[in-house]
């Protein structure tokens, strides 16, 4: 089989936000991760939350032995600095984090920092890149943002696709679409992979996957919620389908 040009990062946040729900051992979180490796997945995305709404400390560790490739999702904090170069994942994902926010809301504010703020963001970058963990940012498809990524020591920006994805739903997404392209085509420029996510399904993946130079697509609620009724290796290769197809 040949190598797919757009790789797949599936986020299980979902699945372990059913466990602790209940506070149960089930569902799996490591049958999920190997479900999803199985199916198609190229990564695993998980984002400890400082409130621990979904996935927790232990479960982080044990996704992380059990899994090839970990993308740890995280707010920019002393604690999770420290946890990240505990638990050693491939790819740090640093995303705002809002304890009255049902899921992330948006990119990070980077060009409203002060300076000492942006020096200690630097640091934190520089901190992990040196351990060995690639670090993305998660933006908002703006010019300023994405040369903001390069200049703080990013490897990868992630394009925040939520409010394209609202948009799709009426049939008016071009301008955001427009946003994602332009922003794509910069960070390539500057050498940053283009990674992207956020609301992206089944009906509008195939869009974003016009988009230039993408690197991975961090997908989860949509795959989960389709695996309620297809189960998860197929909502899985349902989603692999799409972007191998589009390419
Ligand atoms: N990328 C980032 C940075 C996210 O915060 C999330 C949501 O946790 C996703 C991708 C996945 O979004 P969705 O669950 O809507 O597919």
């Amino acid at each position: 089989m040949s190598t797919p040009s757009v790789l797949l990062g599936v986020n299980i946040d979902h699945v372990a936000f059913i466990k602790k729900s209940r506070e149960t051992s089930y569902p799996d979180l490591i049958n999920a991760v190997k479900l999803c490796e199985n199916s198609g997945a190229d990564s695993i995305t998980i984002h400890l939350r400082e409130d621990r709404r979904h996935i927790q400390d232990d479960d982080a560790i044990l996704i992380r032995e059990h899994c090839r490739k970990l993308n740890f999702e995280m707010a920019n904090t002393d604690e999770m600095i420290a946890f990240a170069l505990k638990l050693k994942p491939d790819f740090c994902c640093f995303v705002p984090e809002n304890r009255d926010e049902k899921t992330t809301e948006g990119g990070l504010a980077l060009n409203e920092m002060t300076r000492d703020q942006e020096n200690l963001f630097k640091k934190n970058i520089d901190i992990l890149e040196e351990s060995g963990v690639e670090v993305s940012l998660f933006i908002d498809p703006e010019e300023e943002s994405v040369e903001k990524s390069k200049q703080l020591g990013a490897t990868s920006i992630e394009l925040h696709t939520g409010p394209f994805a609202i948009g799709y739903e009426s049939n008016n997404y071009q301008n955001e679409f427009q946003k994602l392209i332009d922003a794509a085509n910069l960070a390539n420029s500057l050498s940053l992979k283009v990674n992207a996510g956020h609301g992206l399904n089944y009906q509008n993946l195939s869009q974003i996957m016009k988009i230039p130079y993408l690197n991975e697509l961090n997908i989860g609620h949509a795959i989960i919620a389709e695996s309620i009724f297809i189960g998860l290796d197929d909502a899985i290769k349902k989603i692999r389908r799409i972007i191998d197809n589009s390419d």
